[in-house]
């Protein structure tokens, strides 16, 4: 199939074309290289430098290639930052994401893959939290993802749009040529292995900050599901037969069981024999205490099932990658 990823060259996505390459698809990748890394893109993949909401480079790709699917990463995803500027969260999340699909309409794509997220859920009522469970966002990237849920609802009904949007988890780990490499880094996983890292040759460090430790959980500290990012790229490439007998599902992503921010840290204390030094710090504002998924029906309706469920071995695969190449792409 020949399948259009927009933010293919950022962590999710880059992985994503990995294994779309890997099972024989075309790939075009659509990055403005902000996030992303040129160098995540496989040499096999097209990549176009610009924005997924230009409708003149969009059309382009539509005109040069006869693009049959999109999965479409591409997004604004800090949940810190979409409380101070949540506009901008608006623009890129829907408005972008609007253009996209006008433009699918216009040249007869109906195939369509979501990154979605387990932020459109909020303040969970109980866990793991399956697809029925209450969506009602507790900060604007969330609220972003959930009104773009809603408008490909709409697309289903109105256009036929085949959809299946994925409401990631924690997505970690790397494969062995692909990994994390956030230009700001905010999340928990890379900030312990860099500082693990650093610690090891004797760098000075600052401390990781824990955020938040009254968090109603066993140690205080907030509780997170994490997916490996392979076993996360796999299920895309599931949904693209999926959407013939499941043309407009949503998905949550993880795998079932949660653990705490100290948890994490002592899990990678055993992969890098590094007593990584934290401090307790406030909390993050727009953080639920605990997200773990129920992908049961994932799991029911495709027969996917994660390679990589341990935490230790999702550790130790980022572990591997930030030793390779400590400094990023
Ligand atoms: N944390 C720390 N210190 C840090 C970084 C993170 O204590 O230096 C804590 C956070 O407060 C949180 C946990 O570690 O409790 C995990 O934080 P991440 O930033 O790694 O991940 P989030 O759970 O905040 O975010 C992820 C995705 C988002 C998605 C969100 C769903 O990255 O895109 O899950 O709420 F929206």
């Amino acid at each position: 199939m020949n399948v259009l990823v927009t933010g293919g060259a950022g962590y999710i996505g880059s992985v994503c074309v990995e294994e779309l390459i890997n099972q024989g698809h075309s790939v075009v990748v659509i990055d403005n290289l902000q996030e992303g890394h040129r160098e995540a893109v496989l040499f096999e993949a097209v990549l176009y430098e610009g924005d997924f909401g230009d409708k003149k480079l969009l059309k382009e790709i539509f005109e040069a290639y006869k693009i049959e699917a999109v999965i479409h990463f591409a997004a604004e995803t800090t949940v810190e930052f979409s409380m101070t500027d949540p506009q901008k969260y608006f623009i890129n999340n829907i408005v972008n994401g609007i253009t996209l699909l006008e433009v699918m309409k216009d040249y007869g794509c109906k195939r369509f893959i979501f990154s979605s997220t387990a932020a459109t859920f909020g303040e969970p009522e109980y866990t793991p939290i399956d697809e029925s469970h209450i969506q009602k966002p507790i900060n604007a990237y969330g609220e972003s993802k959930l009104m773009f849920e809603k408008i490909l609802d709409w697309h289903h009904i109105a256009y036929g749009l085949k959809f299946n949007a994925f409401r990631y988890f924690n997505a970690a780990g790397a494969s062995a040529k692909l990994g994390e490499d956030h230009r700001h880094e905010s999340h928990l996983i890379p900030i312990v292995l860099k500082t693990a890292y650093n610690v090891r040759l004797d760098k000075a460090v600052r401390g990781l900050k824990v955020f938040g430790r009254d968090y109603p959980t066993t140690d205080g500290t907030c509780v997170r599901d994490y997916i490996h990012v392979v076993d996360l790229a796999r299920a895309h490439i599931l949904a693209l037969d999926n959407l013939n007998s499941h043309p407009n599902s949503k998905y949550n992503m993880g795998n079932g069981k949660g653990f705490s921010v100290l948890q994490v840290i002592e899990i990678s204390k055993k992969v890098t024999g590094v007593d990584v030094p934290y401090e307790f710090a406030e909390k993050r504002p727009g953080d639920p205490a605990i997200l773990v998924a129920s992908s049961d029906k994932f799991r029911k309706e495709t027969g996917w099932s994660p390679l990589y469920p341990d935490l230790e071995i999702i550790v130790k695969t980022a572990w591997e990658w930030h030793s390779k190449y400590p400094d990023g792409y």
